[in-house]
């Protein structure tokens, strides 16, 4: 039998060759911080689910992106609580220039022009029916969605948004907000289409944050059945076909073979969005002293890295800027 001369421990003897062969890496650069926004003058309201993650009124919102850029985070993703008053079946509130959302993406870009800003492009935060897309009937309604998405999609990128990123699963969507962006000499804002969204149960504490949780059934008949792979596959290849700039997988723990399997099989750059119950059980776990929470975050986001996502969308952008800085 010939002699086994490799020695793989080798490669691990000292930290400075562990860092030499380090495959992966993690920086600020690869995050998207999602946001919170309230209602309101100096509010900074906590989310219970979410230990550390805070509901902002506007004012204090961009004091918080001006700490952020101060730690090198430069990446922004805002999502609105509306006043159930506002709620309607059309989400017409979504179209408000002088509403909560859309006047507060203009002060963003306006105050930190550098920053990349994007927005959430689905009706359940506006929708009294707390579903992504129009509801008749008990049905969720396609294409009829469809028009309202693209109206949205303008008025944010009118606001200022860099990247657009629909959360709603509707089919066809990617293409037709393209082209109604393009048609609107919008031609340089970017799409970032939730690509293979699964009807998860991780999304509990975001639906608490904002208040939009289904007022009937779920989201299974367009989010998809977290049994299925293949379909990504399917759902990557329309928005690539459509215009997409970016295929987010979401969630992204509990999916990083569909990660995998979308950067090995697409060109396009791949996010993933670790979602806010991934977060809570980190949280969960740590408070009670079970786990190590910041080890146990770095682990997270580097297996999303490994897997293949060079964007992630995370609620620990801020604590790892914080943990990390030189
Ligand atoms: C809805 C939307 C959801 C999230 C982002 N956009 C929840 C849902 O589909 O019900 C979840 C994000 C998170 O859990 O962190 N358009």
């Amino acid at each position: 039998m010939e002699l086994n001369t490799q020695r793989p421990r080798r490669n691990r003897k000292s930290e400075a060759i562990r860092d030499l062969v380090q495959e992966n890496w993690l920086s600020t650069n690869d995050f998207i911080f999602p946001m919170f926004l309230i209602e309101g003058k100096n509010k900074k309201v906590e989310v219970a689910s979410m230990p550390g993650i805070y509901r902002w009124s506007s004012d204090l919102l961009l004091k918080e992106i001006e700490a952020c850029l101060q730690l090198g985070l430069k990446s922004f993703c805002v999502f609105p609580s509306i006043n159930d008053k506002l709620k309607d079946k059309t989400a017409k509130e979504s179209l408000n220039t002088k509403g909560l959302y859309l006047s507060t993406l203009k002060l963003i870009k306006n105050k930190f022009p550098e920053v990349m800003l994007m927005t959430d492009v689905a009706m359940d935060p506006y929708s009294s029916d707390g579903h992504d897309g129009l509801v008749k009937n008990g049905e969720i309604l396609n294409d009829e969605t469809l028009d309202i998405l693209c109206k949205m999609a303008l008025a944010q990128a009118e606001a200022g948004a860099d990247i657009i990123g629909p959360s709603d699963m509707m089919d066809g969507r990617v293409g037709r907000i393209r082209q109604a962006l393009d048609k609107n000499k919008f031609t340089n804002v970017s799409i970032m289409s939730y690509t293979a969204k699964y009807a998860s149960a991780f999304y509990g504490p975001f639906r608490d944050a904002l208040d939009s949780a289904p007022k009937f059934g779920d989201k299974k008949t367009y989010q998809m059945n977290p049994a299925n792979s293949t379909e990504a596959l399917i759902e990557a290849e329309l928005d690539t076909m459509e215009g997409a700039d970016f295929l987010m997988v979401k969630p992204a723990l509990s999916y990083l073979d569909i990660i995998k399997s979308l950067k090995e099989n697409f060109t396009l750059p791949i996010a993933a969005y670790n979602v806010s119950g991934e977060y809570a059980m980190v949280k969960a776990a740590a408070a009670k002293g079970w786990i190590d929470g910041s080890k146990v975050r770095d682990e997270i986001l580097l297996s999303i890295k490994r897997a293949g996502a060079s964007v992630i969308l995370t609620y620990f952008a801020k604590e790892f800027a914080l943990t990390n800085k030189k």
